[in-house]
């Protein structure tokens, strides 16, 4: 015998960029600004992530591209890097995340890969904190409370049976 279980998931969207809150913009803009900093020849497919940090600070990374196609990073894994490796003692709680097509128009769809949704989750499960999502597009913003939402069934440390790190 058998069940099916059903995941489903809530978010906001925001039809008119305008009406994003204040914070969420700020973010928003510095991922736009971010994604003009991108190494990215061979897509030019150009993405910007900007991270608040729990004390206010925002923490930005774009994606670097490679000859080595795989050895190419996102913008998400790039700045959430930068965020945990400068400051370790300040949680992420916000992620924003744009992108820049080859015309330099804003994308109009943005959404993160699966390693950058395995790699944030992991970051948000050993903070025990949850990381709030903003996917700002051309005409829209999609707005996800926690990265778990998108990666619903996931393999973490729980998994595992290991203890969170110490650090
Ligand atoms: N990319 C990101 O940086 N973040 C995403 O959310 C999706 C994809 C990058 C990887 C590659 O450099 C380019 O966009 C095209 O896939």
């Amino acid at each position: 015998m058998s069940v099916t279980k059903d995941i489903s998931f809530s978010y906001l969207e925001y039809g008119n960029n305008e009406d994003l809150p204040a914070s969420d913009r700020e973010l928003a803009m510095t991922a736009i600004d971010a994604a003009g900093l991108a190494y990215a020849p061979y897509s030019k497919f150009r993405v910007g992530a900007a991270i608040r940090l729990e004390s206010g600070r925002i923490v930005h990374g774009s994606n670097v591209e490679n000859a080595a196609f795989p050895s190419g990073i996102c913008a998400e894994r790039t700045a959430l890097a930068a965020a945990v490796s400068n400051f370790p003692d300040d949680k992420p709680v916000a992620m924003a995340i744009a992108a820049v097509n080859e015309k330099g128009e804003i994308a109009e769809s943005v959404s993160p890969c699966g390693n950058c949704r395995q790699v944030i989750a992991e970051e948000e499960t050993r903070r025990g904190n949850q990381i709030r999502i903003i996917l700002y597009m051309k005409d829209r913003t999609r707005v996800i409370e926690s990265i778990s939402l998108l990666l619903p069934l996931q393999f973490n440390m729980k998994s595992l049976r290991q203890d969170p790190p110490s650090q």
